[in-house]
Formats: structure tokens, C-alpha cells, sequence
């Protein structure tokens, strides 16, 4: 690898956790290479470096912008173990604020609501939707109420987070510091260019807690040599001999395959991208921008599946599905639309099993990365030298 770029004290760090031997493995062929040693899922060290040096300095999905579709809507999330808050502005724009108070740090937001401002729980600092700093009751004396209305005083607005939104996706990069956001997704856009994503509408979101470290949900999410094991249907719909390992396009992982049949869920009984050709009507591709953004499309969706690390050992999950125009919400759809969420959710809860096993066998003292699939896991193992690079990265 180039060295040149490299941040002296974060691999120091990483080669203590990792182990020279386990660092090794990361950049190995794959022929000989087996996946991240036991302390990359068990290391609370090894979680604050990813979430330092890999979910801030990224592109990170804070949720679909129908979540907060009014005014006042807000939605708190935890990016890189940092809390933010997503929320519309009076104005209708969507923007990212630290979601912390200003005064001694207490968090504001902790559940998803609609409010005309931000009031501290603890002594009830207000702020605008915009973050500006608004009102200080008691500050400065016994029933003195500061106010900041005219923009005086002291600059103690909440600190703003960047924020981009493509096609009803919103995502934050609290580094700010990030490549421009269509840079970003610039390799998924090149393959699915046949694919009108002005069309797409929120159609819900289902979340998940699991028992496992995050990384394995993408490694799992990312080969398709478990399916025939482990997923019947989707075996059925897709099986094996149309499969392939994908590969990396710079930081995205893509993947596809033609079905021989669309299925309910998939590509039957919903509306379908304009203007796609026969072929592109039985084709399903799957990417993941690194590090957590995984999109899936099928002729009548686009499926994310996002992970947001909670400890080593437990990752909540959002799985938010798009449909096509009216798709998303008309009554006429209903069924059909209940459908493709049950499709989701019956398919995730078979992997959830599976990660909930490989977590529990990295605990092993015999188990420290296996052996992979030549033919299958190059991506996988390729997954886990991008985290040890991104780790190290200036
Ligand atoms: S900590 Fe928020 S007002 Fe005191
Ligand atoms: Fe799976």
C-alpha cells in the first residue's frame, strides 16, 4: 500500500490492536488472506477508531428526508458515536446540527418529533430550528431572560453539521471535510444511469437491533456464496449460477445479477422505473458506499440497508425502502407495497441469525479471521483493508 499518506500515531494504534500478523492480513492476497483478527469485533479501541476516523470523516445516511417532511420535524441520530440532529427549518431546508446544548452539553433531541424549537431540557436554553440561540432564562440573574433575537450577544448557536440530500436521502459528514456528495456516489450513479432516481418516493423504513458487530453485516450483505444456505427464496429468485463475487469500483462495492423471474416484492405488481429495457426488468444490482451506505435496485425499487455501530458487539439497522412514484404511498399500492416489506424484513431477519453466530464465534480463542472464498469473499476481505485504510489515513 502507499505509505505516504499515512497517519503515524492511527497505525501505531492499529498494528497494537491488530497485531502485526492480524495487520498483515488485511493488505494480503486473497488467495492467502484470511478476514480482520477477533479485536476488530470485540475492541471497544478498534470501535472509537472507526467511528473517529472512519463514520465522521465519511458520508454518513442520516435517514430519507420523508421522515421529516414538515417544519419542525426532527430526527436524532448518532453518526461516528457523535449525537446530531437532522431536522427542516421554517425555511424547508433540511440542515444538520450538533445535537448538543451549548451550556453544559446536554443532549437536546432523543426521540424523533416535531417541535417549533430546540429547548434544553436543563435549563432551558432555546434555540430556532436553525440552531441560532434564541432565548437564556435565569442566566444572568434571577428571572433575567437574555434574549438573542436581534443576533447580539454571544455566539453560542448549536454548530452546524455538513449536509447534502440526493433524491430524498439525506446524509452528514461531521468532519465536513468529506468529497463533494456526488463525487461520492459517483460509482453507483455510472452503473445505474438507465435508472430515473427522480422517480423514487419514501415508502417506509423498518429498524433492527443486532447482536453483532456492524462490519459483519456488511461482509455478509456483500457475498452471495450464503444464500443458497441460508435464504431459500431469494435462492429461488436468484439462484447461484447467476451470481457472481462483484467487486470494488474505487470505495464502491457493486454488485448484480439478471433473474430469470420477477417475484412479488421484486419487480412484480409495482410500477417500475420509466423506460427501462426488457433486460434491465430482470436485473437487480447492489452497492455499498463505503463505509455503511448500501442501496439495492430492482426495476421497482430502491432498498437501503444502513448500519449505525452501537458497541462492538451491537449494531441497530435501518432498512428503508423507495418505490416508484405513487408507488410509495397510494392506497392502490398498499398490498403490494406490504409486500416488498415483508420481502425485506423476512430476508434480513435469515441474516441476523447468521450475524448474531459470527459474533458469538469471534470469541473464540481457535478463530482469528478463517480462511475466504477465493472465488466469493475478494470484496469482503477487500472491505475490511478499506477500514484499516481509511483507520490509517491522513
Ligand atoms: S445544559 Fe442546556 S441549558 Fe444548561
Ligand atoms: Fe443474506
Amino acid at each position: 500500500m502507499d505509505t505516504s499518506a499515512t497517519d503515524p500515531e492511527a497505525l501505531r494504534t492499529v498494528r497494537s490492536l491488530l497485531g502485526d500478523e492480524g495487520y498483515a492480513q488485511a493488505f494480503a492476497p486473497i488467495e492467502e488472506a484470511s478476514g480482520l483478527p477477533n479485536a476488530a469485533y470485540w475492541s471497544k479501541d478498534w470501535l472509537a477508531l472507526e467511528q473517529g476516523r472512519v463514520f465522521r470523516r465519511s458520508w454518513v445516511f442520516a435517514g430519507a428526508e420523508a421522515e421529516i417532511p414538515e417544519p419542525g420535524d426532527m430526527k436524532p441520530i448518532d453518526i461516528g458515536g457523535a449525537p446530531v440532529v437532522v431536522v427542516r427549518g421554517q425555511d424547508g431546508r433540511v440542515r444538520g446540527l450538533h445535537n448538543v446544548c451549548r451550556h453544559r452539553g446536554t443532549k437536546l433531541v432523543s426521540e424523533a418529533c416535531r417541535k417549533s424549537s430546540f429547548t434544553c431540557p436543563y435549563h432551558a436554553w432555546n434555540y430556532g430550528l436553525d440552531g441560532k440561540l434564541r432565548t437564556r432564562p435565569h442566566f444572568s440573574g434571577p428571572d433575567k431572560l437574555d434574549r438573542f433575537d436581534d443576533g447580539g450577544g454571544e455566539k453560542l448557536d448549536l454548530l452546524a453539521v455538513r449536509v447534502e440530500t440526493w433524491n430524498g436521502c439525506i446524509f452528514v459528514n461531521v468532519s465536513g471535510d468529506a468529497e463533494p456528495l456526488e463525487d461520492w456516489l459517483a460509482p453507483l450513479l455510472r452503473r445505474t444511469q438507465v435508472y430515473d432516481f427522480s422517480a423514487i418516493r419514501w415508502a417506509g423504513k423498518i429498524d433492527f437491533e443486532v447482536k453483532a458487530n456492524w462490519k459483519l453485516v456488511y461482509e455478509n450483505y456483500m457475498e452471495g456464496y450464503h444464500v443458497f444456505a441460508v435464504h431459500p427464496r431469494l435462492l429461488k429468485f436468484a439462484p447461484m449460477n447467476v451470481r457472481w463475487s462483484g467487486e470494488w469500483d474505487d470505495h464502491v462495492f457493486y454488485n448484480d445479477y439478471n433473474f430469470p423471474e420477477m417475484e412479488e416484492g421484486r419487480g412484480d405488481g409495482l410500477p417500475h422505473y420509466p423506460d427501462l429495457s426488457p433486460a434491465d426488468e430482470k436485473r437487480g444490482l447492489w452497492f455499498l458506499c463505503f463505509p455503511h451506505f448500501a442501496a439495492e435496485v430492482f426495476p421497482d425499487q430502491f432498498s437501503l440497508l444502513v448500519s449505525y455501530p452501537v458497541a462492538p458487539d451491537l449494531t441497530r439497522e435501518e432498512l428503508h425502502i423507495f418505490l416508484i412514484g405513487d408507488a410509495a404511498t397510494s392506497e392502490v399500492y398498499r398490498e403490494q407495497r406490504q409486500a416488498v416489506m415483508k420481502m425485506w424484513d423476512d430476508l434480513n431477519r435469515e441474516d441476523l441469525g447468521m450475524l448474531e453466530l459470527l459474533q458469538q464465534g469471534r470469541l473464540s480463542p481457535a478463530y482469528d479471521g478463517g480462511r475466504l472464498s477465493p472465488h466469493w469473499e475478494g470484496p469482503t476481505h477487500q472491505f475490511g483493508r478499506r477500514i484499516v485504510e481509511k483507520i490509517i489515513s491522513v
